[in-house]
C-alpha cells in the first residue's frame, strides 16, 4: 500500500519539499499537484495521505488549496488519515505563520479524518499563527529561514514518527 502526497506550489517551496518526502518514501508514495484535473480521485485511493499547503495572502491557503478545500468538502473522507505540512516564512509573516493549514485542518475535523503530526512550537520564531489547537501546530511547519539540513532533519523525523511504514531506507 502506498502514501498519496498532494501539494500546490507557487514559488516551488513545497515542490521541493514533496521532491524531499520523495527521496525518503521512494516507491512508497505517489506525488500529485493538487490542482490536477484528477486529483480528488486519486486522492479517493489512498488511506493515508500527506497534504503540503503554502501559506500566501493575508495568511491563506494557496488558491489551489483553496479549491482543493472546496473538493474535499463535497467527499467521503472518513477513516483516512492525514499529514499536514504548512509552508510559510516565519521572519516576515510572523503574524499570520502558516496561518494556511488551518482551514484545511478544519475541514478534515469536519469530515471525521484523523489528523496526525501535531508539532511543538518550541524552537519556532513567530508572533501569532491560527493554526496552533490546544498549544500545538495542526501539522509540520516549514520555513524558508531553516536552513536545508535542519528541513531534512524536521521531515524525516516528521515521518518516521506518523507515516514511519512507509520510509524506505536502503
Ligand atoms: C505574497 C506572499 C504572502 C505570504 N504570506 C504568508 C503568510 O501569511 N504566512 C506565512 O507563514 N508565509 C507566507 N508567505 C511565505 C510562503 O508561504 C513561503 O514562501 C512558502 O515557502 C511558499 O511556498 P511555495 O514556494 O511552494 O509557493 C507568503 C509569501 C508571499 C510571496
Amino acid at each position: 500500500m502506498k502514501i498519496g502526497i498532494f501539494y500546490s506550489s507557487a514559488r516551488g517551496k513545497s515542490e521541493f519539499t514533496a521532491t524531499l518526502i520523495k527521496d525518503l518514501l521512494k516507491e512508497n508514495c505517489d506525488v500529485y499537484k493538487i490542482a490536477d484535473d484528477n486529483a480528488i480521485v486519486s486522492l479517493m485511493k489512498y488511506r493515508k495521505l500527506i497534504f503540503i499547503v503554502p501559506t500566501y495572502g493575508f495568511g491563506e491557503p494557496h488558491e489551489d488549496w483553496k479549491k482543493g478545500i472546496e473538493k474535499i468538502s463535497k467527499v467521503d473522507f472518513e477513516g483516512k488519515f492525514v499529514g499536514i505540512i504548512g509552508r510559510g516564512n516565519q521572519g516576515f509573516y510572523a503574524a499570520t505563520f502558516v496561518n494556511g493549514m488551518k482551514p484545511l485542518y478544519d475541514i478534515l475535523v469536519e469530515k471525521k479524518t484523523s489528523i496526525v503530526g501535531f508539532t511543538e512550537t518550541k524552537g519556532y520564531d513567530f508572533v501569532k499563527s491560527s493554526a496552533i489547537v490546544e498549544g500545538k501546530f495542526v501539522g509540520l511547519p516549514l520555513d524558508e529561514i531553516f536552513m536545508l539540513q535542519e528541513t531534512k532533519e524536521k521531515l524525516k523525523k516528521w515521518i518516521k514518527n506518523n507515516f514511519g511504514e512507509f520510509l524506505n531506507e536502503e
